[in-house]
């Protein structure tokens, strides 16, 4: 065993404990009364990267949640990495569905429950891990390295972009890794070459001042129920295909060449559909699953509420409908330009009697980069050090939106999305988990990582 594997081995049951130490803290992003818990968490990183032997860190406030900073240019001649992460979590809710609380760790059968254990603060902890075996073995890391952890990522890095604009010559690199993605399976490596984009946005009904009594009223005017169940059943066609005018405008044909590419990937599509707990795979005609889920844009209603959802009966027309609505991009569809059609469909697809407004619409660009990089093979060699099946190329479903903030930032500059989730670890759901094998797995793959990419 090198003295990197070795290290990491002996010191698994301290990086368990750093990570739950993390994953205590409440990092809710996008809910305003964290907003000291997301502080502290940016502070407890800040505390972790400073015994590591980085010799410049700072915590960056934002007009939103600070930026967690830290390098360490020892490395001279080699190259400089940028490692991109965040350390923000989604909400928890429903909170009775989770079977230990979520932001008190706890490991069952090889895996670490808790919100963040995959996403990505277990992944940002591999790294953390890395760089430890390189500094107590060697003294050194193998390359010159800048560490970025965000705290808005899953509200959309609005502020992150303006962070790296402000200081672009201090994030100066020659590759970008990030692990914030999934493997295809427990022993199946996957380098992720393109993300799909987002346009989110709320569509709000408004009918009558106030309820009203559904008899005395009930026939007099229209229901904003009722409409918005319209006009969100107007969104797509019975092919599941969304009926936004030049909504597909933009986005680029597969080539026989993807498509065979996609039938080619080792992607378990039972296990998949099993794991969505879904009766049947459901989607746009005339693609597969896997196409479907990262290949093909979608629109999805994430939530929606109107009138009395209490026990029992209560009779009454409601006075307000909404529904937060999100559509999934792919190259080359621009959120702007989307953003603005989606508007005009919804107005035209509302009925007479109510007041439609579409609130807080925004988005991130879709993200796609070359796959035969010559860097990823650094990453390749890397991960066939530590698994027994060599790394895949694949596209994911998600977004992070920073990656194609980059590509403007760091023009040219390759990405490496190296991640080690599962389709199992309820990202975004209750009972969020990761595995243990993919976090000792994932840390390894990464302090090699920084060995290959010294050599490239
Ligand atoms: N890590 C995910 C992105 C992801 C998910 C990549 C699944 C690959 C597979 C990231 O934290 C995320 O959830 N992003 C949000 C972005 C949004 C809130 C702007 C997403 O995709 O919903
Ligand atoms: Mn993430
Ligand atoms: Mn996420």
């Amino acid at each position: 065993m090198d003295p990197i594997a070795q290290y990491l081995e002996e010191h698994r049951e301290a990086f368990l404990d750093d990570l739950k130490a993390v994953l205590k803290i409440p990092s809710v992003s996008a809910q305003p009364d964290r907003r000291a818990d997301v502080a502290r968490c940016a502070e407890h990183i800040a505390e972790r990267l400073k015994r590591l032997g980085m010799t410049r860190v700072e915590v960056f406030p934002t007009a939103g949640h600070p930026v967690v900073y830290a390098e360490w240019l020892g490395a001279k001649g080699a190259p400089t990495v940028l490692l991109y992460g965040h350390y923000d979590v989604q909400p928890v809710e429903p909170l009775e569905l989770w079977h230990t609380p979520p932001f008190e760790p706890t490991l069952r059968d090889g895996k670490l429950y808790a919100r963040g254990a995959v996403d990505d603060k277990g992944q940002v902890y591999m790294h953390l891990a890395a760089i430890e075996a390189h500094m107590k073995t060697a003294g050194k890391l193998p390359v010159n390295l800048k560490v970025v952890i965000e705290g808005e990522e899953e509200v959309g890095s609005l502020n992150l972009e303006i962070f790296l604009r402000e200081h672009r010559k201090m994030l100066d690199a020659d590759v970008i890794v990030v692990s914030d993605t999934g493997m295809l399976g427990p022993d199946q490596p996957a380098l992720t070459y393109a993300l799909r984009g987002i346009l989110y946005g709320q569509i709000e009904v408004v009918g009558p001042s106030r309820d009203l009594h559904s008899g005395h009223f009930g026939g007099a005017v229209m229901n904003p129920a009722n409409a918005l169940c319209a006009i969100v059943a107007g969104l797509k066609d019975a092919d599941q295909r969304i009926t936004i005018p030049g909504f597909y405008d933009q986005v680029r044909t597969l080539t026989p060449a993807d498509r065979q590419g996609f039938a080619e990937t080792p992607f378990d599509e039972k296990g998949f559909m099993a794991e969505s707990g879904a009766p049947v795979a459901v989607g746009e005609k005339g693609y597969t699953t896997l196409e479907r889920t990262t290949a093909r844009p979608t629109l999805d209603v994430n939530g929606m509420w109107s009138g009395y959802i209490g026990e029992g009966e209560k009779t009454v027309l409601p006075s307000f409908a909404a529904a937060k609505v999100s559509m999934r991009l792919v190259p080359d569809q621009d959120p702007n330009q989307l953003a603005a059609l989606f508007e005009a469909h919804v107005k035209q697809l509302a009925p007479p009697g109510v007041h439609v407004k579409v609130a807080g619409l925004r988005g991130s660009a879709p993200f796609l980069t070359d796959p035969d990089h010559p860097m990823l093979e650094a990453a390749r060699r890397a991960l066939a050090r530590v698994w027994s099946k060599p790394a895949v190329m694949v596209r994911e479903g998600g977004s992070i939106p920073v990656m194609t903030t980059f590509q403007q930032t760091h023009v040219g500059l390759p990405s490496i999305l190296v991640g080690f989730g599962l389709d199992d670890d309820q990202v975004h759901a209750p009972n969020e988990k990761f595995s243990l094998s993919s976090y000792y797995g994932g840390m390894r793959s990464v302090a090699y990582l920084y060995e290959e990419l010294a050599k490239a």
